[in-house]
């Protein structure tokens, strides 16, 4: 069986104050009994901070980006997978769109990163997704294989069983505008399928995430889906009572 896994991705919000309240929330308000698995990918320069915070609870600890460069070196601004390893990272987020299109991120150098991060013993959740544009043009699939694609011929299909994938549709995030059920179905179906054209054994025990407008309202009904293994969360992971419920809706 596959653990669901619901992320929170706190983009570029926050400040010391709050993810201190945010994380205090989070650890009194969840369950020891609760079924999915909880991450929380902070901004850089509170990751130390939520690490000591965090402790010894359940929920684990991601970053949202991390250098494609193996090792150290003169790369000013960057940091390494080692880095994030070494302050009790475990996961960290690579090809967000919002790092594909506003910085430029190339499916090569999402591709690098992955392998990158997984060097360094960290769990990649690798985002795939399609433009509104893509989906109106009936490109959704093909967009989502070239972006599952790059990874595949760089770094081997074994090495999706140390990862995450999460698909999303990039007109559904921050817009309120959720995939359905069904559409995030048959994406989640076409990405486990093309995993399994390689591997099945992986594709079967791969978890995959739905991300975009994720709520509490609207959670339960896309986690119900065969294909969806939980979520990430952008918005309504800064608040706590929505995550939580978020959380539970996951199982
Ligand atoms: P929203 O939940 O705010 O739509 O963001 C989704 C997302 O980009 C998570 O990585």
């Amino acid at each position: 069986m596959r653990k669901p896994l619901v992320a929170g991705n706190w983009k570029m919000h926050g400040s010391r104050q709050q993810l201190d309240s945010l994380l205090g929330g989070l650890i009194d308000g969840l369950s020891d009994n609760a079924t999915a698995e909880v991450l929380v990918c902070p901004a850089f320069v509170y990751l130390h901070e939520a690490s000591a915070r965090l402790g010894d609870s359940a929920i684990e600890l991601g970053a949202q980006n991390v250098c494609a460069q193996a090792g150290e070196g003169a790369f000013t601004g960057e940091i390494s997978a080692a880095m994030l390893a070494d302050i009790k990272c475990r996961y960290v987020i690579v090809g967000h769109s919002e790092r594909r299109a506003i910085y430029a991120e190339s499916d090569e150098q999402v591709a690098k990163k992955f392998v990158a991060a997984q060097a360094a013993g960290l769990i990649p959740v690798l985002c795939v997704g399609e433009t509104l544009d893509e989906r109106e043009s009936g490109a959704t699939e093909a967009v989502v294989a070239r972006q599952l694609d790059a990874v595949l011929d760089e770094a081997g299909v074994a090495a999706f069983s140390q990862s995450v994938l999460a698909y999303e549709p990039v007109w559904a995030i921050g817009t309120g505008k959720t995939a359905s059920p069904d559409q995030a179905q048959q994406v989640h179906g076409f990405i486990r399928s093309k995993i399994a054209e390689k591997d099945v054994k992986i594709a079967g025990l791969l978890r995959i995430l739905y991300g975009g407008s994720v709520k509490p309202g609207n959670a339960a009904e896309i986690f119900a889906m065969a294909d969806v293994d939980g979520g990430l969360i952008g918005g309504a992971s800064l608040k706590v009572d929505d995550f939580l419920a978020i959380v539970r809706a996951a199982g």
